[in-house]
């Protein structure tokens, strides 16, 4: 199952999964994030219309804010759509998915009752909708196998202050309530993926030549132009939400430490920070990272 706030790297973060034979999505819900929810939906849509995939998983809408404060859009990275201007078709009618008519923090803890000890979720957004999914039924969320975190940065700077990370950052209190909530959880901060980027060179040499509709799109939604050009003028794109996916379908690919983590969330410079603590309870959180290995596996499912 995974939660997302579609964004280009959740897009490449979809893409991922639903090519990997080890993983089996049941079920993709979004969170009001990079983009407002209305948005965020309808990118799910057209992702799956770019994916098509057969076992039509179910989608659910989510939260569309923060359970505390304003919501913080993140439009001056992802576009205005979220998608990078992409001209995708949402293939209207065609069997993609299933559209749940409840709440996406409902979806959440049907399926982790429906499948106990098996369903593992991957949250690549706000935690909104996690945190809301605790508060309706901590029984159901504690049958979850795993949850996979994208958020925070632990050693290194933030991304929208210099302390605080994206996600976390747009809803500090339901981080807090679901990474106090002692479910098996596996962090992936910034301090891992910023070490793993599309390049220029990686566009070029791995990407370009799959020819097909997906290096096409992922060309499209970075904004890829030449190795002079760049993406936009930008030189790299961090690949944060794909290696929350890489973290479930090869573990070996990172080294973990357990950490207590606490997050700030009253307001001042550090709204949004994560940090280290003697207390609560210890969650696997990924400091170090093979680069190399995931971008391979990465390139090698976009075939
Ligand atoms: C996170 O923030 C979002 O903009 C990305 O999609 C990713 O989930 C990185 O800080
Ligand atoms: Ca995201």
């Amino acid at each position: 199952m995974i939660d997302c706030d579609v964004g280009v790297d959740d897009a490449l973060a979809l893409i991922l999964a639903f090519h990997s034979p080890e993983l089996k999505v049941e079920a993709v819900t979004g969170v009001n994030g990079n983009v407002p929810l209305e948005q965020v939906f309808g990118n799910i849509q057209k992702v799956l219309s770019l994916i098509q995939p057969k076992n039509r998983p179910i989608i659910a809408k989510g939260a569309d804010k923060p359970l505390k404060g304003n919501s913080v859009y993140a439009h001056s990275v992802h576009g205005k759509d979220g998608l990078g201007g992409t001209q995708i078709d949402l293939r209207e009618g065609e069997p993609w998915w299933q559209l749940f008519t409840g709440r996406a923090d409902e979806l959440i803890t049907k399926m982790a009752r429906q499948y106990p000890d098996e369903m593992t979720l991957i949250a690549i957004g706000p935690l909104t909708n996690l945190a809301l999914a605790l508060q309706r039924d901590r029984e159901g969320m504690e049958k979850l196998k795993a949850v996979v975190i994208m958020g925070g940065a632990v050693r290194v700077k933030g991304n929208v202050t210099p302390h605080a990370e994206f996600n976390i950052y747009s809803d500090p209190l339901a981080a807090k309530i679901v990474l106090g909530s002692e479910l098996p959880i596996t962090l992936v901060p910034l301090d891992v993926t910023q070490q793993i980027a599309l390049t220029p060179q990686w566009m070029e040499k791995r990407v370009k030549p799959i020819h097909n509709s997906f290096s096409r799109f992922i060309i499209e939604v970075t904004g890829y132009h030449s190795p002079t050009c760049q993406f936009r003028n930008k030189e790299l794109i961090h690949l944060h939400d794909p290696l929350a996916v890489g973290v479930v379908i090869d573990p070996s690919l990172l080294s973990t430490e357990k950490l207590s983590i606490d997050v700030e969330t009253q307001e001042g410079e550090h709204y949004g920070k994560i940090s280290e603590t003697e207390e609560g309870p210890k969650i696997d959180v990924c400091l170090g990272v093979n680069t190399k290995g995931f971008l391979e596996l990465f390139v090698s499912r976009l075939g």
